[in-house]
């Protein structure tokens, strides 16, 4: 076992078994660095990054990986708290999660980018990952934690099956219908292309607004009749289809916040299973320190640490 100074986790120490044949790879420890919130970098960042791999280590990254670290790929034992002091001295930079810890939390960029974004994903996610510091660095869990964000249901970072708690952005109200841009994509306006235009190099037919939306929501709760679209809210499970179909047409609520889901993970044997739904809205709150959302954290965390 490796690490750095004062951390548990954020170095997976990695040995050749057969030294003498590949002495180049004989210590191979992977280190893994807190990726930023939605990944945003600046060429200055990464260009001193890959020079300390360079530097240090084998100058292989693994840019990121499927917790979405940055993950610096091999290096020597007496590498790690060279590397370790210059991350975090000049280059205002941490380690991330690895063992039984809280692990680096990973998001997609949500409001920065994104019109669906139902909530400050990048400011959450930043937030939990300095709160809970000792999590992340010091394994005292019976095993690892994770947590993603997405800021919608489309779920880009795949939070619901990818971590044991997902933060992801939802509504209350109703799906804002604008009945114009509606019957827009119906006539095939060409400024309205179905799904945003996605794969609009092949040719699909005209669209057929009850082929493509009414028949294909989850919950049969829509109906498009005199040119009228309409949608019974209450059953509507913000699975997003209509809106990725007609985004300019529909839009999420203004009633914004998140539902937190838990236990998605991976066995071996059984597959991939997704996280049941714990709390279906939570508002999300930066004045108060997201109370409401540390609150179920730590609740759960005490539960399961008994
Ligand atoms: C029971 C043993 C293990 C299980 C069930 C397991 C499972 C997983 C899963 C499900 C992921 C993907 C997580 C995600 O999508 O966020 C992952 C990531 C990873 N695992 Fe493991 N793992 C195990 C042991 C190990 C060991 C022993 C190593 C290395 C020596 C390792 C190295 C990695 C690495 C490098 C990643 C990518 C991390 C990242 O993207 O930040 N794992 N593991
Ligand atoms: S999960 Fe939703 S909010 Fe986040 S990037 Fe994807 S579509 Fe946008
Ligand atoms: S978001 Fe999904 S469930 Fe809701 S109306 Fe649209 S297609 Fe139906």
């Amino acid at each position: 076992i490796v690490g750095v100074f004062g951390y548990g986790g954020g170095v997976i120490g990695r040995y050749c078994d057969q030294p003498k044949l590949f002495p180049g790879v004989e210590h191979f420890h992977t280190m893994r660095v807190n990726q930023p919130a939605g990944k945003y970098y600046t060429t200055e960042y990464l260009k001193a990054l890959t020079d300390l791999w360079d530097f240090r280590g084998s100058g292989v990254t693994n840019m990121h990986g499927a917790t979405g670290d940055i993950i610096l790929l091999g290096t020597t034992t007496p590498q790690l708290e060279e590397v370790f002091w210059t991350l975090t001295h000049d280059m205002n930079q941490d380690l991330g999660g690895s063992g039984s810890n809280l692990r680096t939390p990973a998001d997609c960029l949500g409001s920065s980018r994104c019109e669906y974004s139902c909530y400050d994903v990048s400011a959450l996610c930043h937030f939990l990952t300095n709160e809970y510091q000792d999590e992340l660095h010091r394994p005292a869990f019976p095993y690892k934690f994770k947590f993603k964000l997405d800021g919608c249901p489309n779920c880009c970072v795949a939070s619901i099956a990818r971590s044991d708690m997902s933060f992801i952005g939802t509504w209350k109200d109703d799906i804002r219908i604008d009945q114009d841009a509606v019957n827009k994509y119906v006539e095939n306006d060409p400024a309205y292309p179905a799904n945003a235009g996605a794969h609009k190099g092949k040719d699909w037919g005209s669209f057929n607004i009850q082929k493509e939306v009414v028949r294909l929501c989850p919950t049969g709760c829509m109906k498009f009749e005199n040119k009228t679209l309409t949608i019974d809210n209450a059953n509507c499970t913000r699975c997003m289809h209509c809106i990725n179909v007609m985004p300019r047409a529909l839009k999420i609520g203004k009633e914004t916040g998140l539902s937190i889901l838990v236990g998605a993970k991976a066995p071996i044997l059984d597959g991939a299973q997704m996280g049941s739904l714990l709390v279906p809205f939570v508002e999300v709150n930066a004045d108060n320190d997201y109370e409401e959302i540390t609150e179920v954290i730590e609740n759960v965390w005490d539960w399961w640490m008994e």
